[in-house]
């Protein structure tokens, strides 16, 4: 990665932090004057409640565009350590498992016993398939099935990942990893950009297949250590 890229991308995660303080300041002065204004019963103080409601709201959007952000400018300085991938999805499909249930989803696991042993930086792989299974999960609003499943390849370790939602079209898959793209009404669209970069700096890959109303397909693949020994 070139040096400007760096230090622009340090500048502007340096600028995001400065931002969240304040912001958070703004969010619990409000909230302190929305508790005073309930001891106040009166016309003026309701409506004065319903315009406190949407700068709460907002203020509420902004801090987790930030985070998203702090966290996409974070992705591509992995500390690397021995890993199984398994024991990482497991944990991550635990964590989802209570809204899978809520929202009607099944989620499958095929988790190869014989997988080899990778270098990932657990906290940056947790993010990036975090933000693939909140896809996932956002693109089955009537239920669904997800399917997880690893494989161990010549040198390298292949994730699955497969929705039964609503799939993408050609436009959306075209841009599908740039930062802020984002088809949701709230969305920050920089999930994707994250995943990408973090499974890029595990000197890995992905890639996507979809079709509208049938589902997606995302494919992670990871270099094993033994490739990277020989490095
Ligand atoms: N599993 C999926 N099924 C359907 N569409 C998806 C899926 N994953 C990503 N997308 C599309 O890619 C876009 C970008 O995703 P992302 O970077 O995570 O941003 P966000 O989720 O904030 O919109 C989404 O807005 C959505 O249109
Ligand atoms: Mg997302």
């Amino acid at each position: 990665m070139n040096d400007q890229y760096t230090e622009i991308t340090r500048l502007a995660g340096g600028l995001a932090h400065e931002i969240k303080n304040p912001l958070s300041t703004i969010r619990l002065n409000i909230e302190l004057l929305s508790e005073d204004l309930e001891l106040i019963d009166s016309p003026q103080s309701r409506r004065a409640q319903q315009r406190i409601k949407v700068v709460q709201s907002e203020c509420r959007r902004l801090e987790s565009l930030l985070d998203d952000f702090l966290r996409f400018t974070k992705a591509d300085n992995p500390e690397l350590v021995p890993g199984n991938v398994n024991d990482e999805i497991r944990e991550v499909i635990e964590f989802f498992r209570p809204k899978a249930v809520e929202l009607h989803i099944e989620v499958i696991a095929y988790l190869a016993s014989d997988l080899p042993t990778v270098l990932i930086d657990r906290g940056l792989f947790h993010q990036a398939l975090i933000n693939l299974l909140l896809n996932a999960l956002q693109a089955m609003p009537a239920g669904g099935q997800l399917m997880i499943s690893t494989r161990a390849g010549g040198n390298e370790i292949i994730i699955d990942l497969i929705d039964t939602g609503v799939g993408m079209d050609e436009k959306t898959l075209a841009n599908l990893y740039a930062a802020f793209y984002s088809t949701k009404k709230v969305g920050s669209g920089l999930g994707l950009a994250t995943t990408q970069k973090i499974i890029k700096s595990h000197g890995g890959n992905i890639s996507v297949q979809s079709e509208p109303n049938c589902g997606t397909k995302f494919t992670i693949m990871l270099p094993s250590l033994p490739r990277l020994a020989e490095k």
